[in-house]
């Protein structure tokens, strides 16, 4: 039960939440949902301790080179349990949502000629069309699943667009304008049938239910760790043996495997530690719910 003596419990967890308004001195309210949540102090230590004692680049043989190598491995077994991915090794991330769901449509785009489809909706987010709005420079044919006046997707529109030229079908979970759940086993069963990748925007949904990649059944999903109390950090599930035959833009000099064959550059070691840290703050809080410190990953069994 989640009463008032949690609620006063949760306030004190939120440095930001004792700040109070310079004129009135009331306390502030942040209402602003959608620019994302505020930060425990646990994730501020995380990412703060990780400055403290342990900056360091990868693949060093020294001690805080190596700690950053554990840290990053932890930080992508504790996302792969927060989605209900089978590994670690299934996690990519990035600076933010908008710019994974970039490096992958210009991944897939390359895999498509001209008059191949791709399907989005009216409801998703600009982040999940833009990037797929693009490829029409490539003569990819972009169709769009239309919006209902009550604020739901329109399935049969979605059945009648998803055809045999579709390659891609890309969707939120849920929007984050009007709330709406979509159905993405609806999704997956259309997208399946022709042998569409199905991508899924879990931004706004990620923060209000469980995610359970193996019931969902994604190509991809992404998520964004500010809207669940972390940094600013985007996260990717690739299920396992896709990024391998992907081109995205990489380095040659980079590894070529999954999960890293779809990150660029160095990571945000620090703002990693914050997700792993976010991410264990909110199994805390559930019933009966474990979290291992030292590995870093959620008992969702128990959760
Ligand atoms: C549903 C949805 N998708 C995608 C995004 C973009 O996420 P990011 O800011 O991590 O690029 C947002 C951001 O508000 C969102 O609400």
């Amino acid at each position: 039960m989640f009463g008032e003596n949690e609620a006063r419990r949760c306030r004190a967890d939120f440095p930001s939440l004792a700040r109070r308004h310079e004129g009135n001195r009331r306390p502030l309210a942040y209402l602003d949902g959608p620019a994302g949540t505020q930060v425990p102090a646990a994730v501020i230590e995380a990412i703060a301790g990780y400055y403290r004692s342990c900056n360091a680049n990868t693949h060093g043989q020294f001690a805080t080179s190596r700690e950053s190598d554990a840290l990053i491995a932890a930080a992508r077994e504790t996302a792969a349990a927060f989605l209900g991915a089978p590994t670690g090794r299934t996690i990519s991330f990035g600076q933010n949502m908008t710019t994974l769901c970039y490096s992958l449509s210009h991944a897939l785009g390359r895999e498509l000629a001209a008059g191949d489809e791709v399907v989005i909706t009216q409801l998703d987010h600009e982040a999940n069309r833009g990037p797929w709005i693009g490829l029409r420079e490539r003569g990819v044919n972009v169709k769009e699943v239309r919006l209902r006046p009550d604020g739901r997707l329109d399935y049969e529109d979605m059945a009648a667009k998803i055809g045999p030229r579709t390659h891609v079908v890309a969707m939120g979970l849920s929007s984050n304008a009007l709330g709406t759940v979509n159905d993405a086993a609806v999704a997956r069963a259309l997208s399946r049938a022709v042998g569409a990748i199905l991508v899924l925007d879990a931004v706004h949904y990620a923060p209000h239910f469980p995610i359970d990649v193996a019931a969902l059944d994604p190509d991809y999903l992404l998520c964004s760790a500010y809207k669940f109390y972390g940094p600013h950090v985007g996260i990717l599930y690739a299920r396992p043996g896709l990024l391998e035959k992907l081109e995205p833009d990489r380095l040659r000099t980079q590894d070529q495997t999954a999960p890293e064959r779809f990150e660029t550059g160095t990571l945000n070691h620090a703002a990693l530690a914050g997700v792993k840290a976010a991410i264990e703050y909110m199994a805390a809080w559930g019933d009966g719910c474990q979290v291992t410190a030292v590995t870093g990953t959620v008992d969702r069994a128990r959760c």
